[in-house]
């Protein structure tokens, strides 16, 4: 098949597709901001890292940063095939970080065959990062549906409609899947707990705080998990 393009099509086509190129592409790499707001030494931490993250994540809600408990979440498969999502983060305490999910989804069936996990937040605003990195184990169905309970009944029936990270041939039968629970569970129904939804807990042994500085030069403090228990702390080089 032959196309025919008048030499006017052509010089703009090349034109447009010059000005894409040389627009867009400089324009990403020109992209750099210069970090400033503050500094990040040992002495300014608590040597616990999960009471540090807590003061963090209060300043991260003191400076009205949005969805603060927004996180990435890399797994892997077993054999160590990577991916990266973001979820939100439910809880924190000396146990871990806690998330829900699908346990049928790509991230679920990672996380039942590799129980490894790494986290990180970026509250952008405050020109800081966390990274978290541990073992993973699942929640008790007693605290998964404690949470579950306490979701919006529309969050519920969205749990119940989505056979996460499945191939669906389209929105209609997700839609008409959650007609179908919305007359199944009326208002006064209470919503069962899925089998396949619940919680995970990211076990830390390595917590890092990174604050970002002038000329790339930036602050990083990182805690290790020791055999007795206790944290080390170290900086490094950025
Ligand atoms: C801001 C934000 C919050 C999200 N929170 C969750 C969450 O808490 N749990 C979850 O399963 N998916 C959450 N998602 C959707 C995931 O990013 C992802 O699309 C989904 O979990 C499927 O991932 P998977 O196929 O890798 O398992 C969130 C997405 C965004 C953008």
């Amino acid at each position: 098949m032959v196309i025919y393009l008048s030499k006017e099509l052509i010089v703009r086509l090349i034109t447009v597709g010059l000005l894409h190129y040389l627009n867009v592409d400089a324009y990403i790499a020109d992209l750099r901001q210069n970090y400033t707001l503050t500094g990040l030494t040992k002495a300014d931490i608590d040597s616990d890292p999960i009471k540090q993250f807590q003061v963090w994540f209060q300043k991260a809600l003191d400076g009205d940063v949005i969805e603060p408990n927004a996180m990435t979440l890399a797994t892997a498969t077993p054999e160590g095939k990577p991916t990266a999502r973001i979820v939100l983060l439910k809880g924190v305490d000396a146990q871990g970080f806690v998330f829900y999910t699908n346990y049928e989804s790509q991230k679920g069936q990672q996380l039942t065959t590799n129980p490894y996990a790494a986290l990180v937040f970026l509250w952008k605003k405050l020109e800081r990062q966390v990274r978290i990195e541990g073992k993973v184990e699942q929640l008790s169905t007693a605290e998964s549906a404690k949470y579950f309970q306490s979701r919006p009944k529309a969050s519920q029936l969205g749990a119940w409609a989505s056979a996460q990270s499945r191939v669906i041939p389209n929105r209609q039968v997700l839609e008409q899947k959650l007609t179908e629970l919305q007359e199944q569970y009326s208002d006064d129904v209470i919503v069962p707990l899925p089998e396949h939804w619940g919680g995970f807990r990211v076990i830390p042994n390595r917590l890092e705080f990174w604050q970002g500085r002038p000329s790339r030069l930036h602050d990083r403090l990182v805690y290790d998990l020791q055999d007795d228990g206790s944290w080390s702390i170290d900086r490094l080089a950025p």
